[in-house]
């Protein structure tokens, strides 16, 4: 049995859920592919009217449905509404596409022939989804693999079930024939166990870049298609020139909101020493209150939590410098938290009125530290300075100009120092060094003068990363229909004769 706890309210059971059995599995999975069967020959845009019935739902219910999740998942109710919101967005905009899902013609070599290429649905998928957006990343999925003719599975994060089991709820209560959209719940064996099966053709995961890898190698043997988002250790670097205030307000978001539960969220600032004190003052101020705030979010599980505190611990035993937080927050206005002395390592352990919550942390760190690499998925910021002293030479300090593109250099080898690539911000009202980072940045997102969080959906906001973060494939916008279909090139010969290619 799941038991879905309020990560702000450990004895609030916020919903319970019987974990699917292989015999369940394998006959969704078998309905699956029988729904497929009629569901791929529905013409797209009649395909799309679902999901604009299902945006209009999820519209109507916001209020309720965006209460719901923020009680499984803590993170506060405007936020939860802004992913509600995501959703009705994600459905909206694929059901557009409903009535495009373009192929190509092409010129032929011979006379009297004609080539078409068109996009085809691919089969029944399987869809593995985290607890941080347990709406939206769904939807995500859903909305591009229904609307190219696909039936799916989703296995939502068991730390967050929910909101994931409500989407398929409101799908199929839009009519939507029996099996295109089904809802497995457990954990990851019950994920591998779906992607596992011949019967599984597409394989979309969000989660950490471990399962990111074993779910490759598992589609990979089977030729199936995959797509990957997974971690992220994203950079943002401040010059000197920067409005220090949109600076410190793009941090308190980037970094601390949804407590930094983002694969997007800012974990490094690598910033010119000359406005560093500046900056990480304004900072620590701003969220010196935010750790007892309404408006913080709480860690999913308490495994998460103590994970995040030994990775801050030892960051601090390699040297890292220790500007605020690094704590698990006992006592704010929520009270103590007795599951801190019961040491268990229970998810979302029962009998505490109390949440999971670390406190906002801000680390001075150096490139080399392990945490400069690793995602820690939490309130954690490492700030790294760049000293211009280090890199004065005759060239370089000519102007203030030289100076800032120097730094720049130093910043940006940094900031591309990890396995991650998946959202990159700079700073500064520099128009030539802006364009020059968002050119070199190793990251499949890039931001100037904005945090590394909040991607939008549409049709040019491709979400997804580079290197560890993924395989390519994107989301959000719509390019997300290339891992929905595969292609089919079709060559009409009305010449009525034998034309040989490349012969005749
Ligand atoms: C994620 O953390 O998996 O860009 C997705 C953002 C969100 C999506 C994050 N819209 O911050």
């Amino acid at each position: 049995m799941i038991i879905n706890r309020n990560p702000a309210k450990n004895s609030e059971i916020v919903s319970q859920h019987e974990i699917s059995t292989t015999a369940e599995l394998d006959k969704m999975l078998a309905k699956s592919t029988e729904a497929f069967k009629s569901w791929k020959l529905v013409p797209a845009p009649k395909r799309a009217e679902y999901l604009l019935k299902a945006a209009n739902i999820y519209r109507a219910r916001k209020k309720e449905l965006s209460e719901t999740l923020h009680r499984e998942n803590g993170k506060p109710i405007e936020e939860a509404e802004g992913e509600i919101q995501e959703v009705i967005d994600t459905f909206e905009f694929f059901a557009g596409e409903g009535r495009r899902i373009y192929g190509m013609t092409g010129q032929s070599e011979m006379p009297g022939k004609s080539i078409i290429t068109v996009r085809e649905p691919i089969g029944p998928a399987v869809f593995i989804t985290a607890w941080n957006f347990p709406a939206a990343v769904p939807s995500w999925k859903a909305a591009p693999c229904l609307v190219s003719g696909n039936t799916f599975i989703l296995k939502p994060s068991e730390l967050a079930p929910l909101s994931g089991k409500i989407l398929v709820d409101i799908l199929n209560e839009t009519g939507l024939p029996e099996g295109v959209a089904q809802v497995a719940m457990g954990a990851g064996d019950v994920g591998s166990y779906l992607i596992k099966s011949p019967a599984s053709k597409i394989v979309s995961v969000t989660g950490s870049t471990e399962t990111g890898r074993e779910v490759a190698t598992i589609a990979a043997a089977n030729f199936k298609k995959c797509a990957l988002e997974l971690g992220g250790k994203n950079a943002a670097i401040v010059l000197a020139d920067a409005d220090l205030e949109l600076v410190t307000e793009g941090l308190v978001w980037g970094a601390y909101g949804t407590a930094g539960q983002r694969c997007t969220s800012t974990s490094r600032l690598i910033i010119d020493s000359k406005v560093s004190k500046a900056v990480v003052d304004g900072l620590k101020s701003k969220i010196s209150k935010l750790g007892t705030s309404r408006s913080y979010t709480p860690i999913i599980s308490y495994k998460q939590l103590v994970k995040i505190d030994a990775l801050v611990k030892e960051a601090i035993a390699e040297g890292a410098e220790l500007i605020c937080g690094g704590e698990i927050l006992k006592h704010g206005d929520r009270g103590a938290n007795p599951l801190i002395e019961a040491k268990s390592t229970d998810e979302k352990l029962a009998g505490s009125n109390d949440g999971y919550y670390y406190a906002p942390t801000i680390l001075k760190i150096k490139p080399e530290m392990k945490i400069a690499r690793t995602e820690v998925f939490g309130p954690v910021l490492s700030v790294i300075e760049i000293d211009a002293k280090n890199f004065q030479s005759k060239e370089n300090s000519k102007t203030p100009h030289n100076e800032a593109e120097a730094i720049l250099k130093e910043a940006l080898r940094i900031a591309n120092s990890t396995d991650y690539g998946l959202s990159s911000s700079i700073y500064t009202r520099d128009i030539n060094l802006a364009m020059q980072s968002a050119s070199a940045f190793e990251s499949g997102l890039v931001y100037i003068n904005a945090p590394t969080i909040g991607a939008e959906c549409g049709g040019a906001s491709l979400f997804g990363g580079w290197k560890n973060t993924g395989n390519g494939s994107r989301e959000g916008g719509i390019t997300a229909l290339d891992t929905y279909t595969q292609y089919k090139t079709i060559a009409i010969d009305y010449s009525g004769r034998l034309q040989r290619a490349q012969i005749d």
